[in-house]
C-alpha cells in the first residue's frame, strides 16, 4: 500500500496520479474520475425516468484505515466539508493497530402480509404443516444465484394485531451473497405468497423485503489511546456518548454524525443509502432510541469505541454496473465481498463519530470546520494549494470569509 500520509497537501490531479498507481485503475478508470464521474446521459437516462440532467458530488479518499490489520483508502462521496477529513484524523489516531471489523452472512429478511384472516392460529398451524412445500418453492426460485452462495435459509410464520384486524406476518430469510438482494427476495415472496394464500385462505397483501436488516450486521470496534488523545479528551468522548445515550434530541444528532461516514461510503460506491439509513435508525430505535456506538474506558484509560448497526450493502449489482464511479470507487477500497464492505463503512462510522465527539467535547467543532471552509473559499479564489494554505490562515484571522476578500488576499500573497 503506498504511503498516503500527507494525502491532503497534495493537488486533485496529483492525489489522482497516487490513486492511480496504488489502486492499479487503468488509464479509462483513471479518466472517469478526472471527468469527476461524470454521469453522462444517455447512462443516467438507463437508471431511473424522466432524466433531464445528472447531479454530482465531490468523491474524496479516507486515508489512514486498517481494518483487521489490511491498510486500506476509502472512497466517500459528501457535500460537507470536514467529513472526509474527521475520518482521516480519527483512523490516523487508532495506527498502528487500526479497527477490528467483522460482519455478519449477508441474510436478508422478506415479509409476506396475509390479511383477511379468519382463524389467525389455525393459519399458523396450516402455514407450518405446508412448510415443505413452502420451502422447496422458495429453494427453487433462488436457483440461479446458488452458486454465489445464496438461498433461500428458513422462514417463520408470526401473528400480529392491528386495529384492522389479526394478521400473519411470514418473515423469510434469505441469503443474498455480495448483492443488497431487495430484487432477489422480492421476487421470492411474490413467488411464494399464492401458496401462502392457499393453505391460509388469507388475503396476500405486502410482499416486500425489510431494510431492518438485523441478520446482517456489521461491527468495528478501535482503541484510542490516551496517550495519543489526550485524556481530557477519553473523558470528553465518554460523557459525549452518555448525553446521546439519555437524551433523544442528542441521540439523533450522534447517529447523524455516524451516518456522515456510512452513507459517504454508500453513495461512492453506488448503495442504495436509503435503505442503509432506513435500516440504521430502525436497529437504534430497537428497545429505547440509542446511540449505535459504545464507549468505555479500558484498564489502560484508554478509549474503546465500538459500533454496530445492520449494513445491507452490496459490491455487485444494477447501480454497480451503472455508475462510472462505483466499481473504481470498490476497486480503490481493495474489498472483494459486501461483507468486507459493510466493515470498512462501519469503521468509518465510528471514525467519523470518534472524531465529532472528540471535537465537540473539547474545542468545539467550528475552529476546524471553519479552517476547511477558509481554504475552500482560497481555492474557489483561485489560489494553488500552496497558496490556498496562506489566504486560508489570513482570511482566518481576519474574520472575513467573503470570496471577493480572498481574492484581494490571494493578490496580497501573491506580490509577497
Ligand atoms: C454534523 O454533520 C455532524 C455532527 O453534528 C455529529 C455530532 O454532533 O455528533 C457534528
Amino acid at each position: 500500500m503506498e504511503d498516503f500520509s500527507g494525502f491532503y497537501k497534495l493537488s486533485a490531479e496529483e492525489r489522482l496520479a497516487k490513486v492511480k498507481k496504488s489502486a492499479n485503475l487503468t488509464d479509462e478508470e483513471a479518466a472517469v474520475l478526472m471527468d469527476s464521474g461524470a454521469l453522462k446521459m444517455d447512462r443516467a437516462d438507463k437508471m431511473v425516468e424522466n432524466v433531464i440532467g445528472a447531479v454530482h458530488l465531490p468523491l474524496g479518499l479516507a486515508t489512514h484505515f486498517v481494518v483487521n490489520g489490511k491498510a486500506m483508502v476509502i472512497p466517500m462521496a459528501v457535500e460537507e466539508s470536514s467529513v472526509i477529513a474527521a475520518a482521516c484524523k480519527a483512523a490516523k489516531q487508532t495506527l498502528p493497530d487500526g479497527f477490528k471489523a467483522e460482519a455478519d452472512e449477508s441474510i436478508m429478511i422478506g415479509q409476506i402480509q396475509l390479511t383477511a384472516v379468519d382463524d389467525a392460529t389455525k393459519a399458523v398451524k396450516n402455514i407450518s404443516l405446508n412448510r415443505k412445500e413452502i420451502m422447496a418453492i422458495a429453494t427453487q426460485l433462488m436457483k440461479p444465484h446458488e452458486r454465489f452462495g445464496c438461498g433461500a435459509r428458513d422462514f417463520q410464520a408470526r401473528i400480529l394485531e392491528t386495529p384492522r384486524g389479526s394478521m400473519v406476518i411470514v418473515d423469510f430469510y434469505i441469503a443474498v451473497g455480495d448483492a443488497q438482494g431487495a430484487n432477489m427476495v422480492n421476487t421470492v415472496l411474490e413467488g411464494v405468497a399464492p401458496t401462502l394464500a392457499k393453505v391460509t385462505g388469507a388475503k396476500v397483501r405486502l410482499r416486500i423485503i425489510s431494510n431492518l436488516a438485523v441478520k446482517r450486521r456489521a461491527r468495528a470496534s478501535a482503541v484510542w489511546k490516551k496517550d495519543v488523545i489526550g485524556e481530557e479528551t477519553v473523558e470528553g468522548v465518554l460523557d459525549a456518548s452518555e448525553f446521546a445515550r439519555n437524551d433523544v434530541y442528542r441521540c439523533a444528532t450522534h447517529n447523524k454524525g455516524i451516518m456522515n461516514g456510512i452513507d459517504a461510503v454508500a453513495l461512492a460506491t453506488g448503495n442504495d443509502w436509503r435503505s442503509v439509513e432506513a435500516g440504521a435508525h430502525s436497529y437504534a430505535s430497537l428497545g429505547q432510541y440509542h446511540p449505535l456506538t459504545h464507549y468505555y474506558k479500558n484498564e489502560k484509560g484508554d478509549l474503546v469505541g465500538s459500533i454496530e448497526l445492520p449494513l445491507a450493502v452490496a459490491t455487485v449489482g444494477p447501480a454497480m454496473n451503472t455508475s462510472p464511479t462505483a466499481k473504481i470507487a470498490l476497486k480503490i477500497m481493495g474489498v472483494r465481498s459486501s461483507r468486507e464492505l459493510a466493515m470498512a463503512m462501519a469503521c468509518v462510522g465510528l471514525a467519523n463519530n470518534f472524531a465529532a465527539l472528540a471535537a465537540l467535547s473539547t474545542e468545539g467543532i467550528q475552529k476546524g470546520h471553519m479552517k476547511l471552509h477558509a481554504r475552500n473559499i482560497a481555492i474557489f479564489a483561485g489560489a494553488d494549494a500552496e497558496e490556498a494554505e496562506k489566504v486560508a490562515e489570513i482570511i482566518s484571522a481576519e474574520r472575513n470569509f467573503d470570496p471577493e476578500h480572498a481574492k484581494e488576499v490571494l493578490k496580497r500573497v501573491r506580490k509577497g
